[in-house]
């Protein structure tokens, strides 16, 4: 029997966001969203669905914290609603948002859980995006003056911030393959829009920090463990490339080095760049490179890349992999070389992994019992692989599952279910699935068998 045990104070958590979980969209003085307004145009989300009730956690607060607490959580990571803050982006405060949030922290403090607040997880305010959205240096702007209302407002209780949840999500993903709001197709468009959101990041930690005395600040990346699928030039050419525009675009800067060179030349080579890098202005590479408390990792799987037709990398799906319902291969030590090179080439002081977790969609019995035994394996692969890493010697604080209860998907709608909990959206029941209650061990030993 192989026993694995934690540090005392390693943090275990869970994840969610505020778009995927409140619902209430238009709630007491709320404004639109750029999420808002994706899911009501038609033909953008899998199901059709929208966030407009999505887990009612707007209401439901408290029984969603009652529930953490049963489950032993130490630690909860959820996002902040910027259209509830600043209906407009900027200017007018909607006390009712900051009245929720102050709220919610309070209960989660009382119920002995720390809270870890994230300033953006995507639903930007849509008056913004009517002025240009990220692409625009004046979101950057607006983000500065958004943190500084929240924090005045939470700075006392909440003790940790991470200014924004994955920016090759928000630039990339969002503006250049479109499947997330806005639903752009423009590369020029996301290079400006990953600027201006690691702007916002930098602006935005000297912001934190004096509204929140103590705290700690940082950022959350999503990375891929990028591997060539072959040892030939072309493919390792080709795996460098999807590693520079998926992790080293984001960590780089955020560590002080700005953009990488191979990158830039590729993307002016590549003509995305017609302008060169002319968003850049003086002192941006040392704003971007604000020095910060934490780096928030966010794994799921890997990425096996070869050189393409057209010279781009392309993903290689290898047969006979385990793989979630989003298709994804279950890769554990991709986690651990991931956390390892975090460790050991931009000596990180200390690290959390803030989104961790899969998509299965089994459901509960009649006893209401939910036997995801799929995802239990994984989250257990998954713990093993970060001890591992823990024992070369890197810095990992803590542990957030992806998450807390199943929730709109984005793109996917109510397809793909990550929830350690079960969510029935008729009746808006909440059933602790099997990984849940065996997490919930976890919590309590600090650790697990290997073997069991
Ligand atoms: C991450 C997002 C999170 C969730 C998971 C599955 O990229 O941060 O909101 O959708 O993927």
């Amino acid at each position: 029997m192989s026993a694995i045990t934690f540090p005392d104070d390693f943090l275990w958590g869970a994840a969610t966001a505020s778009y995927q979980i409140e619902g209430a969209w238009d709630a007491d003085g709320k404004g639109e969203s750029i999420w808002d307004r994706f899911t009501h145009t038609p033909g953008k989300i899998q199901d059709g669905s929208t966030g407009d009730v999505a887990c009612d956690h707007y209401h439901r607060w408290q029984e969603d914290i009652a529930l953490m607490k049963s489950l032993n959580l130490r630690a909860y990571r959820f996002s902040i609603s910027w259209p509830r803050i600043l209906p407009a982006g900027r200017g007018q405060i909607n006390q009712a948002g900051l009245d929720f949030y102050s709220r919610l922290v309070d209960g989660l403090l009382e119920a002995g859980i720390q809270p870890f607040a994230t300033l953006y997880h995507w639903d930007l305010p849509q008056a913004l995006q009517d002025e240009g959205g990220w692409p625009s240096r004046n979101t950057a702007e607006a983000f500065v003056e958004y943190a500084d209302v929240i924090s005045r407002r939470l700075g006392d209780r909440v003790k940790n911030w991470m200014t924004l949840n994955e920016p090759w999500c928000i630039s990339f993903l969002s503006h250049q393959i479109g499947e997330h709001a806005p639903g752009w197709q423009d590369w020029t468009a996301a290079l400006r829009a990953a600027h201006h959101v690691l702007l916002s990041h930098g602006w935005s930690v000297p912001v934190l920090r004096r509204n929140s005395p103590g705290a700690e600040v940082g950022i959350v990346l999503n990375f891929e463990h990028v591997q060539p699928a072959t040892s030939s030039a072309a493919d390792f050419h080709a795996a460098r490339r999807q590693d520079g525009y998926f992790n080293r675009w984001f960590l780089d800067p955020v560590y002080g080095r700005y953009y990488p060179a191979d990158m830039v030349a590729d993307y002016i080579s590549g003509g995305y760049l017609p302008h060169g890098l002319d968003f850049v202005q003086e002192g941006d590479r040392r704003t971007m490179g604000v020095q910060t408390d934490f780096l928030g990792v966010n794994y799921y799987t890997r990425d096996i890349i070869r050189q393409g037709p057209d010279n781009m990398p392309q993903p290689v799906d290898l047969p006979d992999v385990e793989r979630t319902e989003m298709g994804w291969e279950i890769y554990p030590q991709g986690l651990y070389h991931l956390l390892n090179r975090l460790h050991f080439e931009y000596q990180i002081p200390k690290l959390y992994v803030t989104e961790n977790g899969c998509s299965f969609s089994d459901g509960p019995d009649a006893s209401g019992r939910v036997a995801d035994q799929r995802r239990l394996n994984y989250l257990r692969d998954h713990f093993a692989a970060v001890h591992r890493a823990m024992q070369n010697g890197v810095p990992l604080a803590g542990y957030f599952v992806w998450s807390l209860m199943d929730n709109f998907e984005w793109a996917k709608g109510y397809l793909q279910r990550f929830g350690i909990v079960y969510v029935d959206y008729e009746t808006q029941q909440r059933y602790p699935k099997d990984s849940a209650l065996w997490y919930k061990d976890v919590i309590a030993n600090n650790g697990f068998n290997l073997d069991d």
